[in-house]
């Protein structure tokens, strides 16, 4: 039974130009003295960006520790030195100024910083965190949604074993959305975040149950305006309405809202297929996601051809014939299209990706968190569907 749900979206967001220059007053307003500045590579430095933030705090009287370098697809090792480094010096606010990976390694710091142990315990689900040392974001990227989700992904170099966890207590107390920090994107990025996206929204629109009408129509809504957003950005990267529409996506698709009132919280198997690809090769997020769709989508639709029609014709455009089985399937086509059209993979080979067939034993048994766990609700996927969709992606 649908349409029973709750709907928790605790973060302040702060949208629009300039609005990195309120940073150091949300971080006072939400109770930071000493803050953690964590950020990624270069791109936040080279941009200013950094310099500006830190201006922002100064002003406030808010004392700073730096530590960038999180990478993407972002390490536990870095997590550790995080908290050591915050431990030492008293930090009690996390600034993440950056993307998915700097925002889920700050909420790992979080955990780490809160309570006591290893934090990977958790991730492992070994063990339940108690609390979150408070987290804001400034996002410079459209694409994860962490700055409003529950979640912090990690990757474990030993074992390369990337696991995600879900807690209330890491939501960012505030994000800072300024449209015009996403300029700088290499276009590989911004396709890669739209994709991402669009899969949030997506993995909660494919349920095996009922689904909410007015849920169902915002879904599509939104993945219409970031296919045009793409679109867009794809000849013009510095068009603001389109950066804001796909920032603003980005946190909608992935806070809730696209999921309220469906039978189920949705069909996540391409995700968890995804996070196996992401922590044996490292590829972008998005990317990876749009690699592995086709294969996922065509070994499932027929459980729910109806919805794989409806879904071609309300976001895709494409004419509605009255044959379910073959509307789905011109639907996965289309959408494939449409990622080829965005310069994203649709397949291993495309991603730059070549799995042996150890290489794809070793995903799938990972996948099922080592026996322990099916993926999908539209279908249920155990290893031996798990491996042939892998298999799929990597023929093609
Ligand atoms: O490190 P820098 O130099 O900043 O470069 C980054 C990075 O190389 C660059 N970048 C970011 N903003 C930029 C920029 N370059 C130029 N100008 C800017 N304004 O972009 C690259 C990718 O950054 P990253 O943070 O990795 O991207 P994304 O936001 O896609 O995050 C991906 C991570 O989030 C996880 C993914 O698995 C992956 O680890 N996810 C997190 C989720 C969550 N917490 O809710 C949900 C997602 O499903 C996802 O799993
Ligand atoms: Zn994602």
């Amino acid at each position: 039974m649908g349409s029973s749900f709750t709907y928790y979206a605790p973060t302040e967001v702060v949208f629009g130009q300039d609005t990195e220059t309120k940073a150091g007053a949300l971080v006072k307003k939400w109770g930071g003295t000493k803050v953690l500045l964590h950020y990624g590579g270069e791109s936040a430095r080279r941009s200013g960006l950094l310099t500006r933030i830190k201006a922002s705090l100064e002003a406030e009287g808010i004392a700073v520790v730096e530590l960038g370098g999180v990478v993407p697809n972002p390490r536990l090792s870095l997590v550790h030195t995080g908290i050591a480094l915050a431990r030492r010096e008293g930090v009690d606010f996390l600034l993440a100024v950056g993307g998915g990976s700097v925002i889920d390694s700050a909420k790992a710091i979080g955990y780490g910083i809160y309570n006591e142990g290893e934090v990977w315990d958790f991730y492992e689900q070994k063990r339940k965190p108690q609390g979150c040392t408070p987290v804001g974001a400034v996002l410079t990227i459209a694409a994860a949604g962490s700055e409003m989700s529950s979640s912090s992904v990690i990757t474990n170099e030993d074992g390369n074993l990337k696991r995600g966890l879900n807690t209330d207590y890491s939501r960012c107390k505030f994000a800072v959305m300024n449209p015009t920090l996403t300029y700088t994107l290499p276009p590989y990025q911004t396709m890669s975040g739209a994709v991402d996206i669009m899969m949030h929204t997506i993995e909660r629109y494919f349920v095996a149950g009922s689904s909410m009408a007015l849920t169902d129509e915002m879904a599509e809504a939104l993945l219409r305006v970031v296919m045009a957003s793409a679109r867009t950005l794809k000849s013009k990267s510095d068009d603001y309405e389109a950066r804001a529409n796909l920032m603003w996506a980005s946190s909608l698709s992935h806070n809730g809202l696209t999921g309220c009132g469906h039978a189920s919280r949705g069909d996540w198997a391409p995700h968890q297929l995804e996070h196996e690809m992401g922590g044996m090769f490292d590829v972008a997020h998005g990317a990876g996601l749009a690699a592995i769709w086709g294969s996922w989508a065509r070994f499932v639709y027929k459980e729910r051809a109806d919805r794989f029609a409806r879904f071609g014709h309300r976001v895709l455009g494409l004419p509605v014939t009255g044959d379910d089985l073959a509307d789905a399937e011109r639907a996965i086509e289309s959408l494939l299209d449409f990622f080829r059209e965005i310069d994203m993979p649709t397949t291993f080979a495309e991603l730059g990706i070549h799995p042996t067939a150890e290489e794809i034993s070793e995903m799938t048994v990972k996948a099922t968190y080592f026996g322990k766990r099916t993926l999908g609700d539209v279908m249920v996927l155990g290893s031996e569907e798990i491996k042939a969709i892998f298999t799929d992606a990597a023929q093609r």
